[in-house]
């Protein structure tokens, strides 16, 4: 448990200098302005993160850190297909790393896929661990529905701290894009991974049952519905012990309320998040004692 709480944590310098660059660019900016500029910053900035982390890849090389080593590898690979930062990826790698050494059983299940990279991240982890699991892969393949009421924070008015405009149909990765990245990028069998295409509010119910048990639930669709449809519709599959990753819990207020307010429901009011910080939160679905 002690690497899952451990691994992440960590914001480079570059990244919070970037981070305060973009909010104060985004305050000042008309929003069209700032959503075109957004699209060139922000592919200058991943450059920047990425070189950066391929630098301590290379220090972690030097001081024999092994599983560090195989982990930034998969990250490295990973990272040009996700809107995930490297830290992110890491939570995510460590989760499926987790979830097979402690023998929690099932599928591996992302709702909210866009270009693939945090899907990558855990098949190469699987790949890593030597384990199988069936990996289910959950998007409109269409980009973002809008947003609803339940994502208005009223405090601000505003949708959340996500410095990216978040229009319909953004965050877009295609069908297409996707079975590419997983099948002869990464290289997983296709009948190892199903993609299912539509919106959650379709899709997810009705492939609950197939799916069976899940030892790794990552959510990543952003807005309240979204979030909470995922939760209302899997985490009844979530096997005692098994992780939960909601990736816009900082970020995004309706993904916050959702999962605020289902866990709540669930009897939990104050949910203590083994990995609370880059990368969203990471739950454990309590049932099974944690080593
Ligand atoms: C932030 S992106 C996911 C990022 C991705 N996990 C990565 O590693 O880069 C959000 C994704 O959620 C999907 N999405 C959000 N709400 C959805 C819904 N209700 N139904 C289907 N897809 C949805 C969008 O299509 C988009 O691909």
């Amino acid at each position: 448990m002690s690497q899952l709480s451990s691994v992440a944590m960590h914001r480079s310098p570059l990244f919070r200098a970037a981070h305060a660059i973009l909010i104060r660019v985004e305050h000042t900016l008309p929003r069209s302005i700032y959503s075109t500029l957004y699209g060139a910053s922000f592919s200058l900035y991943r450059t920047g993160l990425a070189a950066s982390y391929r630098l301590q890849q290379r220090r972690l090389k030097r001081s024999g850190d092994l599983e560090g080593v195989r982990r930034g590898k998969a990250v490295i690979k990973a990272m040009p297909y996700s809107l995930v930062g490297p830290s992110g990826l890491e939570a995510t790698y460590e989760a499926v790393h987790d979830a097979i050494k402690r023998g929690v059983t099932g599928a591996i299940v992302e709702c909210g896929i866009a270009g693939g990279g945090s899907s990558a991240v855990m098949a190469l982890a699987l790949r890593d661990a030597g384990a199988f699991r069936h990996l289910w892969l959950f998007d409109s393949y269409e980009g973002l529905p809008d947003p609803t009421l339940d994502d208005i924070d009223p405090a601000s008015g505003g949708t959340g701290a996500h410095i990216r405009p978040l229009p319909k149909g953004s965050c877009l990765g295609t069908f297409e894009e996707v079975e590419h990245l997983m099948g002869d990028v990464i290289g997983v069998p296709r009948d190892q991974f199903t993609m299912v295409k539509g919106w959650f509010q379709d899709s997810v119910r009705p492939n609950a049952e197939t799916i069976g048990e899940i030892a790794v639930l990552r959510l990543d669709g952003d807005w309240y519905e979204s979030t909470r449809t995922c939760l209302d519709g899997l985490y009844s599959r979530l096997a005692p012990g098994g992780l939960l990753i909601v990736d816009d819990y900082h970020s995004c207020f309706g993904s916050h309320r959702a999962l605020n307010e289902f866990l709540s429901e669930q009897g939990d009011t104050d949910p203590a998040f083994v990995n609370d910080g880059c990368g969203g939160v990471l739950y454990v679905r309590p049932g099974r004692k944690h080593e």
